[in-house]
């Protein structure tokens, strides 16, 4: 791979609650990283002005807002972020199949199909496990629900899944080689693991199949934020 396509999968967390702390890193590493992921926090405080900035730098944004409500409101909800122009969103698949189905279809007549974002479904979040999946009535285990709800989200017509990279391989096989996947919480050599238990190198995480990595302190809690890109932009291109 080269090391363009290797920079085109890493897409930065903006875990920061400042407009100007946001606007500083995305200034930085505009044109180094693939897409920068704009979730709850900076949304919630800066709203779609936030969008709007990653855009004018000419990069692409993941609007991480998991979406999960009825099926009308989730397809309403996600026009907006089609009109944002931003590559990629996200919803809960436990929000279930016409919820996805809906949504899917909307983005499919509603806007060009080389324009339109692509959607991907959450399956279960990593900070869910056998225990407090019982304690809301769920009483399977975890890979099991994960690769149900990748099949169901894939049979609605979403994009692909955000993953854990441990799940790449068994989602990978149940939904084929177009079926997008997007993997937190991976850790290069160099980095520590800070709450990031389960961890794979971006190059593992490439290597078992993730089409996109989103990385974040790894990045901004380097010495040198920009030689960190580098190197992982080297680890990615080795696969
Ligand atoms: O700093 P770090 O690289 O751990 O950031 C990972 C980003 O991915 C954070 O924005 C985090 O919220 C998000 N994320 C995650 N694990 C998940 C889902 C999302 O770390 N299972």
């Amino acid at each position: 791979m080269t090391r363009d396509q290797a920079r085109s999968k890493i897409i930065f967390a903006l875990d920061f609650d400042t407009f100007n702390a946001a606007k500083h890193w995305v200034s930085l590493l505009s044109g180094r990283v693939g897409m920068f992921k704009v979730g709850k926090q900076l949304f919630t405080a800066h709203g779609p002005d936030i969008v709007r900035m990653i855009e004018n730098f000419g990069a692409g944004v993941f609007l991480d807002l998991k979406y999960h409500d009825i099926p009308n409101t989730v397809a309403m909800a996600s026009r907006e972020a089609a009109r944002l122009r931003v590559k990629l969103f996200n919803v809960h698949a436990l929000g279930g199949y016409e919820m996805m189905a809906r949504t899917a279809e909307m983005l499919r007549t509603e806007f060009p199909e080389r324009e339109r974002p692509r959607v991907l479904a959450v399956t279960i979040l990593t900070s869910s496990n056998e225990e407090t999946l019982k304690r809301v009535g769920i009483d399977r285990p975890v890979e099991e629900m994960v690769v149900r709800l990748a099949r169901l989200a894939n049979r609605a017509g979403i994009d692909g899944v955000v993953a854990s990279p441990r799940e790449v391989p068994l989602i990978r096989e149940a939904c084929g080689p177009d079926f997008l996947i997007v993997t937190p919480g991976v850790r290069p050599s160099f980095a520590s693991t800070d709450d990031q238990k389960r961890v794979m190198t971006p190059a593992e995480a490439v290597a078992a199949g993730s089409d996109y990595l989103v990385i974040g302190r790894p990045i901004s809690a380097a010495s040198d934020p920009l030689q960190a890109v580098e190197v992982i932009v080297d680890e990615i291109a080795g696969v």
